[in-house]
């Protein structure tokens, strides 16, 4: 039996379990949290959609994490999200708290499965859910890249008036301050981004994609993104059930690609049923590495954040 497990039952976690049922790719998705009746509720009305959309994946709620025992991908949404004028940086602690108990039961559950993390600070929240399971780094993968990329995509295309499907963008680096949206590799049809709109242009687009998630919670004041982050979150698990090995922008752990090592950053890489196949190198301009480098020291300074909580028992 195939199985994915969604930790956390809020918008991000129930439209996500809820794309994951739709595509029949399992036989189960279980969903858990800790609000009572909250999954249940959710699972049962998901599981009334089958007859009409047509799938046969149950959703199965629960409060317990028996319930999740023997899945092949675990994907964590756990953790508050931001409040308007919030950072993703100002959930460090809180979320740190909740993902760590968090993996611990799903390790003690599912000690062979693909962990992909989602919960801000992300970056941080990978690096805290790899060293607490003590899997192998190619088995915790965040999610990030692809809602920042396909932001990009979204606001090039309303620029240029091009169909979506042919804009190819291009974001590595953190899912925060320092994002790093690659222009020079971006594509609206065959020609390049930067022969269709001014560097100025392009500024205030990779501005809006950096404050992408910040200005939908401006706008919702409760809450924060859940549509494009779980058409994300749904891309990877697509990628790992069927081993397809394709291509995607994920936060993966770095082993001397672009010279970066032994820190968690977007780039792009191979996923597959090991989770991260190989990461591939772009060739991306001076300016752009000089600012995937950054990037990776911004994160890895947050990380000695993470260093400094008390757990406590
Ligand atoms: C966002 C959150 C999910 O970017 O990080 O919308």
């Amino acid at each position: 039996m195939r199985k994915v497990t969604v930790v956390g039952a809020g918008k991000y976690g129930s439209t996500t379990a809820q794309r994951i049922a739709e595509a029949d790719l399992v036989d189960e998705v279980v969903m858990t949290d800790i609000v009572e009746g909250l999954p249940q509720g959710l699972a049962l009305d998901m599981n009334q959609a089958r007859p009409v959309v047509g799938h046969r994946t149950m959703v199965i709620g629960t409060n317990d994490y028996t319930d999740t025992a023997g899945s092949d991908v675990v994907v964590i949404t756990a953790g508050l999200p931001r409040k308007p004028g919030m950072s993703r940086m100002d959930l460090l602690e809180t979320n740190a708290r909740i993902v760590k108990r968090v993996v611990e039961e799903i390790v003690d559950k599912s000690p062979e499965c693909l962990i992909i993390v989602v919960t801000n600070p992300l970056d941080q929240m990978t690096t805290l859910a790899a060293e607490v399971s003590g899997f192998s780094r190619s088995r915790v993968i965040g999610q990030a890249g692809i809602l920042d990329s396909s932001r990009f995509a979204h606001f090039i295309a309303e620029v240029t008036n091009e169909d979506i499907q042919s804009i190819r963008a291009v974001t590595l680096g953190s899912h925060g301050e320092t994002m790093v949206p690659v222009p020079s590799l971006c594509r609206v049809g065959d020609r390049s981004l930067t022969d269709v709109l001014t560097p100025a242009a392009i500024d205030d687009l990779v501005e809006r994609t950096r404050n992408g998630g910040a200005e939908i919670v401006g706008l919702l004041k409760q809450g924060s993104a859940y549509f494009a982050p779980s058409a994300a979150a749904y891309k990877m698990v697509h990628a790992v059930i069927k081993n397809t090995g394709e291509e995607m922008p994920v936060c993966a752990w770095m082993t001397g690609q672009y010279d970066i090592h032994d820190v968690y950053l977007g780039v792009e890489a191979k996923i597959g049923a090991g989770g991260i196949q190989q990461i591939d190198e772009l060739p991306v301009t001076e300016t752009e590495l000089a600012a995937l480098h950054a990037a990776a020291e911004a994160v890895r300074e947050k990380v000695t954040d993470l260093e400094k909580i008390e757990w406590g028992s």
